[in-house]
């Protein structure tokens, strides 16, 4: 693993003289305390690039070891190339393939499930999956109940294949569950795009999104559970996608886990969409508390509306 986050560290209040809001708004409805934005200039592969050079570095490995590139976000640096492809490029990779998913914040859980397709197919045996964004491009300054939720970064993992036992103990990825429905795309969207000639700026119905995390994030979680062969008793560790501390805890007590056995950066981070769970997944294990062979379970949901859990073995 390995994570990078841009050195401007933007704190509740900040917002205050721009925006009504304070700070004991913003913590008690979110639990956010500060968020990192992206210098001008830097982009969402310079992110990631950062993110992969340092899961590089942890894992011993060089760019030439790497067979593809997996990157999930929603604020690539241009329209095309991908920003996997720029990745690879600044990593001197010269061999492989890099392309980007695109499923906002559930865009690390899709990219895993990709990346793990392409191992168990024999495409790739060792890919790096990346999450990153710079929401802070696609913010509306004056929109007082979507600009102080977000913020930028980057996390990278890799994985590589290995034979295993086909059981449950194996570690590594065992399950997964994507979902979309579209029929809820205007509860959570940018209204702007290549196709309609501008950038757009986030817009969301809160209250709503709120109503289908939790009970979709629960019930992801739980249908990759039994998929893997498990049930809530055997989950070490839940890492879900960092949106709003009161989601995560009411979709940890929905799966009868304890809060204390759950990775939460929403504090530190803000929601960093599709880095959210490769950033806290790199916290949680520098910080030694996700120890190998925990088994965890990672969740998130964000525009489409899409949503999906994947369950490993660490
Ligand atoms: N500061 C002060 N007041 C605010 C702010 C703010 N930043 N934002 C909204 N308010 C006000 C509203 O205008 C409203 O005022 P009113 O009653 O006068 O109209 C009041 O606070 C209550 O607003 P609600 O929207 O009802 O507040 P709620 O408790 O639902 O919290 C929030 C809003 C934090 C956005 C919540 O709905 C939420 O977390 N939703 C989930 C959305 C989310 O996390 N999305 C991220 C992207 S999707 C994903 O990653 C899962």
């Amino acid at each position: 693993m390995g994570h990078y986050l841009p050195d401007r560290v933007v704190t509740n209040a900040e917002f205050e003289a721009s925006v009504d809001t304070s700070d004991e708004w913003i913590r008690a409805r979110t639990g956010i305390e500060q968020r990192h934005f992206a210098a001008e200039g830097q982009t969402t592969s310079d992110l990631a690039r950062r993110a992969a050079e340092a899961a590089l570095e942890n894992a011993g490995l060089k760019a030439d070891d790497i067979d593809a590139i997996v990157l999930a976000t929603s604020t690539a640096d241009l329209t095309f190339p991908s920003a996997a492809t720029m990745v690879q490029h600044a990593l001197g990779m010269t061999r492989g393939f890099a392309f980007d998913v695109q499923a906002v914040c559930a865009g690390f859980v899709y990219a895993l499930t990709n990346a793990n397709a392409l191992i168990v197919s024999g495409q790739a045996e060792r890919i790096l999956v990346i999450g990153a964004e710079t929401f802070s491009r696609i913010m509306d300054w004056s929109d007082r109940t979507t600009c102080v939720l977000f913020g930028d970064g980057a996390g990278a993992l890799i994985l590589e294949a290995q034979e295993g036992q086909g059981s449950s103990a194996d570690r590594g990825i065992l399950a997964t569950d994507l979902n979309s429905d579209g029929r809820h795309r205007d509860i959570l969207y940018v209204d702007g795009g290549v196709s309609t000639q501008s950038t757009g700026h986030l817009r969301m119905q809160g209250k709503e999104v709120f109503r289908h995390a939790v009970e979709k994030l629960a019930k992801t979680a739980e249908t990759a559970l039994a998929r893997a062969g498990l049930g809530h008793d055997d989950i070490d560790w839940i890492v879900p996608h960092q949106a709003n501390l009161r989601i995560i805890t009411a979709t940890a007590k929905k799966l009868n886990h304890p809060m204390d056995r759950v990775i939460v950066t929403v504090q530190d981070h803000g929601n960093t969409s599709a880095a959210s769970i490769p950033l806290a997944l790199s916290v949680g294990s520098a910080e030694g508390r996700i120890k190998q062979g925990d088994l965890l379970v990672t969740e998130a949901i964000g525009g489409g509306l899409a949503w999906g859990s994947v369950v490993l073995r660490w």
